[in-house]
């Protein structure tokens, strides 16, 4: 029945499981869908540009996606405040200069900073894939809210953020056929690694933790035999 939980579209990430880490073409791709779609209404507050390094951006390129941010900064030596490009240690600007503003372009409702959207959602990197790809026709028997869009995977189906994604939003730089499915994985993708970019060393760390344990234990077991080998 309408409201009911839905099962979420499960996709097999690279970055899941015990080994995985960042598909960075599919993360680069996805920076590109968060600024040319997402960025229009949602703010990526807790991400400085300078850490798209983590996903092979070179330090020029990133110095040129900084400065197409104008940044409010100051005060100057007279006490004035100024306008200045964006610089690598800043973080992405939000589209609203405060929750006051984002609400009224929006109809009421408030766009959510993406910075840690997939963890702020149970299971958050297929909720956000399903959610993105989840706009379909309003079954018969519901009724929505006069400004609202239906959305199988949003809790209650009513969503105000109508459906952001249609074939071809973006044109890819490397060429990648820009499906709505292609371009929601994408932007999954590069938002699981603004929420999480220390997940590779993570794991990383974790495994090698483990086999540092399995071998300790080994040796205490052998340890272990010898200290008490005379007590048969
Ligand atoms: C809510 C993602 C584009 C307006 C959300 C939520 C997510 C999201 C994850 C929260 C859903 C939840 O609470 O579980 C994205 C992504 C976008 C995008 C990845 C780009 C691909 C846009 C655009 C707009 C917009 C372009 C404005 C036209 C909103 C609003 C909400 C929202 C108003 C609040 C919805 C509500 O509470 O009913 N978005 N969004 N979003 N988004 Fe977006």
């Amino acid at each position: 029945a309408a409201g009911d939980a839905v099962e979420l579209k499960s996709v097999s990430w690279k970055h899941g499981g015990l080994f995985g880490t960042y598909d960075r073409a599919a993360a680069q791709r996805g920076l590109q869908v968060y600024r040319e779609v997402c960025a229009g209404c949602h703010g990526l507050g807790l991400v400085a540009f300078r850490t798209l390094a983590d996903l092979g951006f070179s330090e020029e390129e990133i110095k040129a996606l900084a400065a197409e941010s104008e940044f409010v900064d100051g005060p100057d030596g007279d006490g004035e405040m100024f306008e200045r490009p964006g610089k690598p240690s800043d973080k992405f600007p939000s589209p609203f200069p405060n929750e006051q503003a984002a609400r009224a372009s929006n109809g009421g409702a408030y766009p959510p900073d993406l910075s840690l959207i997939t963890k702020a959602r149970a299971h958050g990197d297929d909720y956000l894939y399903s959610l993105l790809t989840g706009y379909t026709d309003v079954p018969a028997d519901f009724t929505l809210a006069e400004g609202m869009n239906y959305n199988a995977y949003f809790a209650g189906h009513q969503i105000a953020m109508p459906s952001p994604l249609s074939d071809d939003a973006v044109e890819y730089a490397d060429g990648t056929p820009a499906t709505v499915d292609q371009m929601a994985k994408d932007v999954t993708v590069f938002l699981a690694w603004a929420a999480e970019p220390k997940l590779e060393q993570r794991k990383s760390v974790g495994l090698k933790v483990i086999l540092f344990l399995l071998i300790l234990a080994a040796v205490f077991y052998a340890v272990k035999r010898k200290v008490w080998s005379d007590l048969h």
